[in-house]
């Protein structure tokens, strides 16, 4: 039986610890998402509320996915503490542009376990990070379309009321 129980993945304690740090990245992306749904809410773009709540819900479900993963992999998962998050903005442009800016940080903090689980030979974290990596193509992609949007059409009030029309339907690789 003790071989057997020493037959399980082992996650080295380096590697755990990185994982809870992102457990608290993801959770904080989700509590900067709810504040930025409430700011669409306040200034009437409801399209881009629905987006970013549903952001949030999505960060919460990666925060939950590592969550379970430290648990199972026998190491201790840490519920994260929040800090201040932004809910004031001066413009529809600068939230897609913080979201941005946040989703590319997320990325370069998975790159970097990916990087680190493939020193210490962890396959099997890394295997499990791929699913992170590739959501954050398509979370990027999905940030810069919309940025894309302002670009193109401006910032006047009814290119505004097109941009959240528009919010609704972009998708990735489609
Ligand atoms: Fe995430
Ligand atoms: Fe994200």
């Amino acid at each position: 039986m003790k071989d057997l129980l020493r037959q399980r993945v082992v996650v080295q304690d380096s590697i755990m610890k990185k994982l809870n740090a992102q457990v608290k990245l993801e959770a904080q992306s989700s509590a900067a998402y709810l504040a930025m749904a409430a700011w669409c809410d306040q200034n009437s773009f409801d399209n881009c509320a629905s987006f970013f709540y549903e952001q949030s819900n999505e960060e919460r479900e990666h925060m939950l996915k590592l969550f379970h993963y430290i648990s199972d992999m026998g190491g201790i998962a840490t519920s994260p503490t929040i800090s201040e998050v932004q809910s004031d903005f001066s413009s529809l442009k600068e939230v897609f542009e913080i979201a941005l800016e946040s989703e590319i940080n997320v990325t370069e903090s998975i790159n970097q376990i990916v990087a680190d689980c493939r020193k210490a030979n962890d396959f099997a974290t890394e295997n499990f990070m791929q699913w992170y990596v590739k959501e954050q193509v398509e979370e990027e992609f999905v940030i810069r379309r919309i940025l894309e949007y302002f670009e193109m059409l401006g910032e006047d009030p009814k290119s505004l009321l097109m941009i959240d029309e528009r919010v609704k339907s972009v998708t990735y690789g489609e």
